[in-house]
């Protein structure tokens, strides 16, 4: 048991806008120090899919049930440090990041008992530390004694060229850029102007601006930061 009080290691909350390189960088941080990676995001989107999925028109979703969701089957099956999304055993890691589901993940997440629903699953996950959750509300309501707290911006053309990049499109032109911008900015407007657990930065938060920093050299600034807060590399532990 360390000073923290957490068996595993302490917990780094990575929150941020659309495409801000919160879920890589906490993956390459995770694997730095041996932890898990927890991508909330993934499960609101898994969600979002098998909502789809079913038909279920997106005009009802303020009306799920818990019920209703736990009928979804959709788990976080942990794997490696981190965790597959299935749906009904399926593996949909690939099909969460369609367009249709970035289309309408951030309305699903707007809904209270989706997030309620959820929260247990993300708590319990993190009960013994050791841990790097990325998403929007994780150092506000998920995690607000989190050890560390990052809160990661970056200028959102800047957002949406690396996401292009991402998805193998080669050097993209600067109106496919800006449309780009465009869809992240209207995911950021819904995700920051709802009631519940909005995307905000926690008073505590660290903020770091992406837009000048290689991938590695903010990789490196968590993890600079991680250990400043006492967190122990466990890397060459099995996992
Ligand atoms: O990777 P990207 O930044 O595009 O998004 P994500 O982290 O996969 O999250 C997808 C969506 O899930 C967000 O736009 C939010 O609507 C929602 N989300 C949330 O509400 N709370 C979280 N902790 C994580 C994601």
């Amino acid at each position: 048991m360390t000073e923290h009080g957490r068996p595993d290691g302490i917990i780094i909350a990575l929150d941020g806008p659309a495409g801000s390189g919160k879920s890589s960088t906490a993956k390459a941080v995770a694997a730095r120090l041996g932890y898990r990676h927890l991508d909330s995001g993934a499960f609101y989107r898994a969600i979002t899919l098998a909502a789809l999925r079913n038909g279920i028109h997106p005009d009802g979703w303020g009306d799920l049930t818990h019920d209703e969701l736990d009928r979804m089957d959709v788990h976080g099956r942990p794997a490696d440090r981190g965790y597959v999304m299935t749906i009904r055993g399926e593996d949909v890691s690939v099909e969460i990041r369609s367009g249709q589901v970035n289309a309408h993940v951030s309305q699903m997440a707007a809904v209270p008992a989706v997030r309620q629903w959820l929260m247990d699953a993300l708590r319990e996950s993190g009960a013994r530390g050791g841990l790097v959750a990325d998403g929007r509300d994780i150092g506000t309501v998920v995690f607000p004694d989190a050890e560390l707290k990052a809160y990661l911006i970056a200028d959102a053309e800047e957002r949406a060229r690396r996401r292009l990049l991402e998805r193998g499109v080669g050097d993209p032109p600067l109106e496919e850029v800006r449309a780009e911008a465009g869809l992240l900015q209207g995911r950021d407007a819904i995700d920051s102007g709802r009631e519940t657990a909005p995307l905000r930065q926690a008073d505590d938060a660290v903020v770091i601006d992406t837009t000048g920093l290689t991938f590695g050299q903010q990789v490196e600034r968590i993890v600079a930061l991680a250990r400043e807060r006492g967190g122990v590399d466990r890397s060459e532990e099995t996992p």
